[in-house]
């Protein structure tokens, strides 16, 4: 028997997002999901497995395009679970949409950006009263959390929407953790050597010889660094994250370091999408200079950061990156 939601609700809104055109930045994010350091979403659908079974309801937040319910959900145990996927991207949201269109079990909801107030809508003001009145059983978080601004606000939000005893399974690889295994790299972390290693690159290779005068623009360089922060935020310690679902009234039932191996052709496929964040001071980056970079400045950005990754992975087709999962109980 499939899932059913509460009368009257809708899992597919009457919204423009979800009748808009495809966006290429999401179907390019989600190629992610052929990608073998995306196998950190296997023990978060394993865990959620282990404790979720028939007419629960897993809320995946910041789902994204849909990677994480569309492998919960091909699994035979979740046949008659539900899945609530709700994300601040509509273009995400759309893909997530369209690639599980005819899956009755999943819903979705957009959280919107609330102009005036500066701020993203709280799960209060996204998720139908029918669902609060219901209670979740589960709700997820796959390498998302390292990008909220109101961590607390988020986590107080997950806390109020579960019902007692549900569990929030969380995830990212953008976590500093003591835990973690030796010599494995926090994924978003390779950016700013990638970044130090193409500036050596710059300032020796004659081939890359007409960018050498920015080096010594301290403004200049300065004003990506920035930017480059903006794309790939500070990592947090664990310990940041466990006092916030603390505070939140969570009991933290379990706490993991899990190790992936990540293919360096992989991660630059992924990274070359986001060009101007990673070595934006190639060419300048619009949001700095105003003006879009030629298109010669793109490929000789991506040579770059493809030459900048060999030396810092040592030519190696491979690295090893690291995953906290966290595991909370209301
Ligand atoms: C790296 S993607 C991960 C998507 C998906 N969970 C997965 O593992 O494939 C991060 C997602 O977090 C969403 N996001 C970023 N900030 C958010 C916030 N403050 N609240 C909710 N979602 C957010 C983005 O729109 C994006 O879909």
């Amino acid at each position: 028997m499939t899932f059913q939601w509460p009368d009257g609700f809708l899992p597919v809104p009457k919204e423009p997002w979800a009748e808009a055109q495809l966006e290429e930045l999401a179907r390019k994010y989600d190629t992610v999901e052929e990608h073998g350091w995306y196998d950190n979403l296997n023990p978060s659908v394993d865990d959620i497995l282990a404790s979720q079974g028939k007419g629960a309801l897993l809320l995946d937040y910041s789902g994204g395009t849909g990677i994480l319910t569309r492998r919960l959900l091909a699994r035979p145990e979740a046949e008659g679970m539900g899945v609530l996927i709700v994300d601040s991207s509509p273009k995400f949201l759309r893909l997530a949409l369209e690639r599980s269109k005819h899956d009755p079990r999943v819903g979705y909801r957009l959280i919107r950006f609330l102009k005036d107030e500066r701020r993203l809508q709280r799960l209060e003001e996204v998720v139908d009263k029918a669902l609060w009145d219901r209670g979740l059983d589960a709700i997820s978080s796959t390498n998302a959390i390292h990008l909220y601004y109101g961590l607390d606000d988020t986590v107080a939000g997950w806390f109020n929407i579960l019902k007692p005893g549900g569990i929030a399974y969380i995830q990212s690889g953008n976590i500093r953790n003591p835990d973690a295994e030796e010599g494995t790299w926090i994924i978003d972390e390779t950016v700013e050597h990638i970044h130090r290693a193409a500036m050596d690159i710059v300032a020796t290779n004659p081939e890359f010889e007409d960018y050498r005068t920015c080096l010594s623009d301290a403004e200049y360089m300065e004003s990506h660094d920035k930017l480059r922060a903006k794309y790939f935020l500070p990592v947090r310690d664990v310990g940041h994250y466990r006092d916030a679902f603390e505070r939140a009234g969570f009991n933290i039932r379990s706490c993991v370091a899990r190790t992936f191996e990540a293919r360096v052709t992989d991660w630059y496929a992924f990274l070359s999408v986001y060009h101007e964040g990673v070595l934006g001071w190639i060419g300048g980056a619009q949001k700095i200079t105003g003006e879009a970079a030629s298109e010669d400045h793109v490929i000789q950005r991506q040579r770059l950061m493809r030459m900048a990754m060999d030396k810092i992975f040592n030519g190696e087709a491979t690295f090893n990156a690291a995953w906290t999962y966290f595991q909370c109980v209301k």
